[in-house]
């Protein structure tokens, strides 16, 4: 019988933008699996690469942290080719913030009962709670590593308690009827992935209106923790760069890389 994984394999090859696939039960990253394969082969053709695990024994999120992985949890990692995309190093904060656009559009087609809002830089949240992170590095050559992490079918029994108050799982907001599972989900934002960077690099700035549409913390107070400072302000949204905008006691601040500590 044709599973879902199967079908998710078939759907996604005979769309033809991915031109490599490579589903695991179980790795160490996706990310780091996708960093092994770019460091040992010649790829120039077989980009966008896709890189999926069932299971992941060592998930890493940003800053450092670990991503729980369990069954349930789709992972994966989406290799693009920056120059073959007309891409430059600077337009790295913009590919978060248009992956996230994507992301948020599937979540919100498959979680109709959630309030849908990404976290800058690229954390869906559903009802105020995380439901999927984003982690995104640069690779050998002038390959980027887009590594998601969503929890569509998960079960928190097992959590670690702060993850059981902060996380969330997609089905817990679904439809009647819904059927969604982490590879009807992939399928779905793999579309939605080709659309929105084609568009992105054919100039088009649609999803800075979406980004700002569903930005969690316009009009909070925020915490942003940058290598050197702790900034404190009240957050006007982004720019079209993809940066942080934050009115602090000495003015407006333009954020591109820290962590969010807290808002309110
Ligand atoms: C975050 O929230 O800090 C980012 C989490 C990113 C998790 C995904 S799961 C697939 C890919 N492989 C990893 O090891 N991390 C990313």
């Amino acid at each position: 019988m044709f599973s879902p994984v199967d079908n998710a394999r078939q759907e996604i090859t005979q769309a033809g933008w991915v031109k490599h696939l490579d589903w695991e039960t179980e790795v160490d990253s996706t990310n780091s699996l996708a960093r092994r394969w770019l460091e040992t082969e010649e790829h120039n053709s077989a980009v966008p690469a896709l890189f999926v695990a069932d299971r992941q024994s060592a998930g890493r999120g940003r800053s450092q942290n670990k991503w729980w992985s369990p069954d349930g949890c789709l992972m994966f990692t989406l290799v693009i080719d920056a120059s073959q995309m007309r891409a430059e190093q600077k337009d790295w904060p913009q590919l978060a913030l248009v992956a996230g656009v994507a992301l948020a559009r599937v979540a919100a087609t498959n979680a109709p009962k959630a309030e849908v809002q990404l976290k800058w830089p690229n954390d869906l949240y559903l009802n105020g709670k995380k439901a999927a992170g984003m982690l995104i590095e640069s690779g050998p050559g002038h390959h980027w590593l887009v590594g998601i992490g969503i929890n569509v079918n998960v079960d928190f029994a097992d959590a670690a308690k702060e993850l059981q108050e902060k996380a969330t799982s997609l089905h817990k907001f679904a439809g009647i009827g819904s059927s969604v599972t982490p590879a009807s989900f992939l399928i779905e934002l793999c579309s939605g992935l080709q659309v929105d960077l084609k568009a992105w690099r054919s100039g088009e700035d649609a999803w800075l209106d979406a980004w700002r549409q569903i930005c969690l913390l316009t009009g909070k107070q925020v915490q942003v923790q940058q290598r050197h400072q702790l900034l404190v302000g009240l957050c006007q949204g982004i720019d079209a760069h993809g940066q942080l905008l934050l009115r602090t006691e000495s003015g407006l601040e333009t954020v591109n890389s820290g962590e969010i500590l807290a808002w309110q």
